[in-house]
């Protein structure tokens, strides 16, 4: 396995209290794989992938618990440097917001070519070299003659496109894109997501794609890993996930996605509001909101993952009922 998060807990420290960011996430992926992290905002999945990254705000944040395998090594236990340099070489992230994430003033051909000449050691020239080639393979039109112009000169696609590009640069083992198809308009959302599932096959990459919106990753993602209160709660390769959620959170999510042939339905939208991450209810974390609640889900302990097939989990106790079984 590539990547493996075990039990992974973060907290802030805030001055209301101790915000439980993320309560004992469990996900893994494997070289070649796509795993999409689906939950509504506030759910935990960037500061899961901050964490993964060894980007996280601290303090505030602090690692509370858990082991982040990568590679076979935990990287929470690797001294500044030696972490600084897997995530320079080995994994890289790609944001929603390119603009803000590339600098201004720099030619993007310049900010590209900087990755070849500071891992590499690779000449002007040659880095310039490598910078158009790279832009080629994300399908910037026209690279050789646009590799001198600035951020800003390009359009919001063709920006992410770079992004992706930038991260692409040290062909690392795992990318982690967190919304990065957010602020594009649909048709280019899709090809950028179409882009980056090629991408992945082609240099056998771990991709972990972070989203809201369960219809943008459905076509490219392999499984899928279900975020609630800073908890996976169902994950299951995303065809038996569609075909047959088993929990009921995740049914929720698919009932409120608009489809062609419910025309003039109603959608459900899930009732209520994610939990307060200062005061996660006992129990189900989700039990407020289910439509299937028993008395046994407002008491402690929290349902754990169960194992509800090959490779499919749900933390739900009902899980049989709700996968239809
Ligand atoms: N720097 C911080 N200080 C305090 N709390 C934080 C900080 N960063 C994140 N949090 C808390 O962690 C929780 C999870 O945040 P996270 O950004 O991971 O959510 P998300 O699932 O990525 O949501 P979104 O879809 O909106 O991006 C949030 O509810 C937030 O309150
Ligand atoms: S454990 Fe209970 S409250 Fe939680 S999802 Fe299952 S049925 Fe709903
Ligand atoms: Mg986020």
């Amino acid at each position: 396995m590539l990547l493996e998060v075990r039990d992974l807990r973060v907290e802030f420290v805030t001055r209301d209290g101790v915000v439980r960011a993320v309560n004992g996430v469990d996900y893994a992926v494997d070289a070649g794989e796509t795993l999409a992290v689906l939950g509504e905002s506030g759910s935990g999945k960037s500061v899961t992938a901050q964490a993964v990254m060894g980007i996280l705000d601290s303090p505030p944040g602090r690692i509370a618990g858990g082991r982040i395998l990568f590679q076979g090594r935990d990287l929470l236990t690797l001294g500044r440097e030696e972490r600084r340099r897997v995530r320079g070489e080995r994994m890289a992230m790609i944001f929603q917001d390119a603009l803000s994430s590339l600098n201004p003033v720099l030619t993007v051909g310049f900010q590209l070519g900087e990755m070849f000449r500071v891992h590499r050691g690779a000449s002007r020239a040659e880095a310039r070299a490598r910078a158009v080639g790279l832009m080629e393979r994300v399908g910037i039109p026209a690279a050789r003659e646009r590799v001198n112009d600035y951020p800003h000169q390009f359009s919001g696609g063709m920006r992410q496109r770079i992004m992706i590009a930038m991260a692409l640069a040290l062909e690392p083992a795992l990318i982690i894109a967190d919304e990065p198809t957010t602020a594009l308009d649909v048709t280019v959302q899709a090809q950028v997501m179409d882009l980056l599932a090629e991408l992945r096959r082609e240099y056998d990459m771990g991709l972990i794609l972070i989203t809201h919106d369960l219809g943008v990753v459905a076509d490219v993602a392999d499984r899928i890993a279900v975020m609630y209160a800073g908890r996976i709660v169902e994950n299951a390769p995303v065809k038996e996930l569609y075909a047959r959620p088993a929990h009921p959170y995740t049914r929720g999510l698919l009932d409120s996605i608009p489809r062609l042939d419910s025309k003039g339905k109603e959608l459900r939208a899930i009732r209520g509001l994610p939990p307060n991450l200062l005061r996660i209810p006992p129990g189900c974390p989700f039990h407020p909101r289910c439509p299937q609640v028993r008395e046994v889900c407002r008491e402690d302990p929290r349902p754990p993952l169960y194992e509800v097939g090959e490779g499919r989990s749900s933390a739900c106790h009902f899980w049989k009922e709700t996968v239809g079984e």
